[in-house]
């Protein structure tokens, strides 16, 4: 029996490309197991973001091997595996395989080569027309469901490693999307995740050639499921007609994430985010005037080269100005290949570390007083999990927050019975800089 233990770090997209490998190493015949000692091929799916990802890769594959690795096999896989390449095997020789998310296509071909005795076995072309399909996909959830839409990235933002690890874009067929979803439907799913590293820019490559709201408005059409959200959003491809579809329809979430990465004109131009703090705020404008109230939430990176002071106040005005209900904040950090390697005036990390600190306690009071309006409001709970320790249920609004609930009839999952994958309709009792609480009305 081959046996095979799979770690994922990084984004969603990440997540879900580690359940389609899942998927079909499974259908070659291999079984997953739950602990590193167990397995016969190891693989770590990994993140180039932010940071020094490559040294914390090495590191880790050296440690291993110290510990367990007598006749085992690894494989890098991801981002980091697309960014250093060959380089792997020569700093971690005990790897055998090292593909990037577009070549997962040719991953059974993979399997073949390495049980064949091959200890190079490369996927790093990123030249291709394909986005990884599989009807094998391993979900772990049984009641939210990804599906990535679009694959890679034709921008060329200049901090990001993106472009260089998932390659050029590369939208599925919506019939393709669509069926996905049906089935997903059929299996009692009833949340959809729509993934892609820039979900507006999708164009059905067939010849129906539907744009996102397209493709957004039909997925709100399908039987069964009640949740359509979707990440990761472009400013320059997001259109007031995506607003439009949000507005028509309550199956699609009212949040959408749309990262400003900066509030100053100058520092967006450096970034080459092909658009300007006005357009930005324009497109905030569609949303704000929306019937449904939309949840805003951003990323945003301080401390890129050349960000004054004055440039970073324009970034603290803007977040006061359209006040995100939650945003995730990074300290700039230099990536391989990326255009930013090249600019002169690096932030010294004590000043990144204080601008960022400055920026979340900002952004936190925000969050307390954008939450703390909700209390004595009703909203519907899409339950995920209980939490033992507080005897609460933990569910989430559609506009994104987490809600933590008691249930007058069901204090507890017993006798087989439990909220989890069941809508509720909750009473908001009380807020926090980060969720709610509340108090559950009915179940539905
Ligand atoms: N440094 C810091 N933050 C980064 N991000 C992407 N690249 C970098 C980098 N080099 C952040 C951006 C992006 C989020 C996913 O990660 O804010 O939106
Ligand atoms: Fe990390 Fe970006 Fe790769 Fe996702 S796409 S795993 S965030 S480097």
């Amino acid at each position: 029996m081959k046996t095979f233990y799979i770690e994922t770090f990084g984004c969603q997209m990440n997540v879900h490309d580690s359940e389609k490998v899942i998927g079909t190493l499974i259908s070659e015949g291999y079984t997953q197991v739950e602990t590193l000692e167990q397995a016969d091929l190891i693989l770590y799916n990994t993140c180039s973001i932010r940071d020094k990802a490559e040294q914390k890769v090495f590191h880790r594959l050296q440690q291993f091997k110290k510990e367990h690795g007598k006749g085992k096999m690894f494989g890098v896989l991801g981002c980091v595996a697309q960014q250093e390449g060959e380089r792997i095997f020569e700093r971690a020789p005990h790897v055998s395989l090292v593909a990037g998310s577009a070549s997962y296509t040719k991953l059974p071909q993979m399997l073949v080569q390495l049980e064949a005795g091959n200890r190079r076995v490369t996927g790093l072309d990123l030249d291709t027309e394909e986005a990884f399909e599989t009807a094998f996909t391993r979900r772990d959830n049984p009641h939210r469901a990804y599906i990535t839409i679009i694959e890679g990235c034709d921008k060329s933002c200049a901090y990001c490693v993106v472009p260089f690890t998932r390659g050029p874009e590369r939208s599925r067929t919506s019939a393709s999307v669509l069926k996905e979803a049906r089935e997903l439907a059929a299996m009692g799913y009833k949340e959809i995740q729509l993934l892609g590293q820039n979900v507006n820019s999708y164009r059905d490559p067939s010849p129906a050639g539907w744009d996102f709201a397209r493709l957004l408005r039909e997925m709100g059409q399908v039987d069964g499921i009640r949740r359509v959200r979707f990440t990761t959003s472009h400013p320059r491809d997001f259109v007031k007609d995506i607003v439009d579809a949000i507005d028509e329809n309550p199956v699609l979430c009212n949040h959408v994430h749309l990262p400003v990465q900066s509030g100053s004109d100058r520092m967006l131009e450096r970034m080459q985010r092909l658009y300007t703090r006005e357009e930005y705020l324009r497109r905030i404008g569609w949303m704000k005037s929306a019937r449904r109230g939309i949840s805003i939430t951003t990323d945003i990176i301080v401390g890129f080269p050349g960000e004054t002071e004055a440039d970073f106040e324009r970034t603290l005005e803007l977040i006061d100005a359209v006040e995100y209900d939650s945003m995730f904040s990074f300290k700039y950090s230099r990536r391989p290949n990326t255009a930013a390697l090249a600019l002169e005036d690096q932030i010294p990390e004590e000043e990144k570390t204080r601008r960022l600190t400055i920026l979340q306690e900002r952004q936190r009071a925000i969050q307390i007083r954008r939450n703390s309006e909700l209390v004595g409001t009703a909203e519907e709970a899409f339950v995920e999990g209980y939490n033992q320790a507080t005897g609460q249920w933990i569910g989430r609004t559609t506009q994104n927050r987490t809600l933590n609930f008691l249930h007058p009839e069901h204090a507890r999952p017993q006798n087989g019975q439990t909220l989890i994958g069941k809508f509720t309709s909750v009473r908001i009792t009380r807020a926090g800089p980060n969720s709610l609480a509340g108090e559950a009305l009915t179940c539905v």
